[in-house]
């Protein structure tokens, strides 16, 4: 059998991100009284990390440990992946040792390479193009907090980078509408894919995409491998801070996300990051279950 990936979020069928999504909010209310279902014995990860992490290492291999299996961190200066051994042989070899094959890296190609190589599940931990993991805990803690997120009105303020695009994708799979506000020049790439196919604008005014929405996303100005661009970035992305009046002009009950980490003062204002509506705690923590759902899916089914 050839193995399930998750290289882009629609590696899974929206009713696939539904059930995972079920799953990861049942393993989580289990888990809540005590019962950690072994679901990964005998099982290991490899994890390859060519950006730093702290949420993604930790809910990757606190998810493999706590079903009963294993996660084996690896980076470039302690592989041979630094001194220039191919990501197709890596994902060879990998393959004859471990039940599964986690990377964050910079080229999404790299991933894509990994993928067509490997005999064992490969799932993008974050990429320059996306993060569809990370999305997967957006949308367990919106459908747990909110119920499901087709229809629902989604506004992305700031940087039209790899969370942003894994958001035009979630969008167009599960039919929420998504305005994104973006300073001219930073426009998400992820747009031309879906272009005419879903409910998804692009505008340059913050306070015009936030109107009404039920959910406010945001995200660094600076992401991983850019920062040599900080000062133009700090300059642009200026006016598309996510204020208290921004977030004002949103539903009233309208929750605020980010996937972290966050810097208060620059894309959200603390007011915001810490007022009840901001479920960005959460957020994280579902991160661990989510992942336990998404592995337990893709093992499940490269048998
Ligand atoms: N949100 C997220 O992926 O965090 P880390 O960079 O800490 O893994
Ligand atoms: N956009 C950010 C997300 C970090 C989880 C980055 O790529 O650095």
């Amino acid at each position: 059998m050839s193995p399930r990936h998750l290289v882009d979020l629609a590696d899974l069928s929206p009713a696939e991100i539904r059930a995972i999504i079920a799953r990861a909010t049942e393993l989580k209310q289990r888990r809540a009284q005590g019962d950690k279902p072994q679901i990964f014995q005998h099982k290991v990860l490899a994890m390859i990390f060519e950006k730093s992490s702290t949420r993604t290492r930790v809910s990757f291999e606190a998810a493999m440990i706590e079903g009963g299996g294993g996660a084996i961190f690896l980076s470039p200066k302690d592989s041979q992946l630094g001194r220039g051994e191919p990501v197709e042989d890596t994902a060879r070899v990998l393959s004859e040792m471990v039940d599964g094959i986690m990377v964050r890296t910079f080229a999404h190609e790299t991933v894509q390479r990994l993928a067509a190589c490997a005999t064992v599940p490969v799932i993008n931990g974050l990429t320059d193009r996306s993060h569809p993991c990370q999305l997967l805990a957006d949308l367990q803690t919106f459908f747990e907090r909110r119920g499901d997120i087709a229809g629902r009105k989604v506004a992305w303020v700031g940087d039209g980078n790899n969370m942003c695009n894994t958001y035009i994708e979630a969008a167009s799979l599960l039919d929420f509408s998504l305005t994104v506000a973006t300073p001219t020049g930073f426009e998400p790439e992820g747009l031309r894919a879906v272009a005419g196919h879903a409910d998804i604008r692009l505008v340059n005014d913050p306070s015009a995409a936030v109107v009404d929405a039920d959910l406010i996303v945001t995200d660094v100005w600076v992401s991983m491998g850019q920062e040599d661009e900080v000062t133009a970035r700090r300059a642009a992305f200026a006016p598309y801070q996510v204020t208290p009046e921004l977030m004002a002009r949103a539903r009233p009950d309208a929750l605020f996300m980010h996937c972290l980490p966050a810097h208060r003062g620059e894309e959200v204002a603390a007011a915001v990051i810490d007022a009840p509506n901001s479920v960005v705690w959460e957020e994280a923590g579902n991160r661990l279950h989510a992942q336990k759902a998404l592995l337990e899916f893709l093992f499940d089914r490269s048998r």
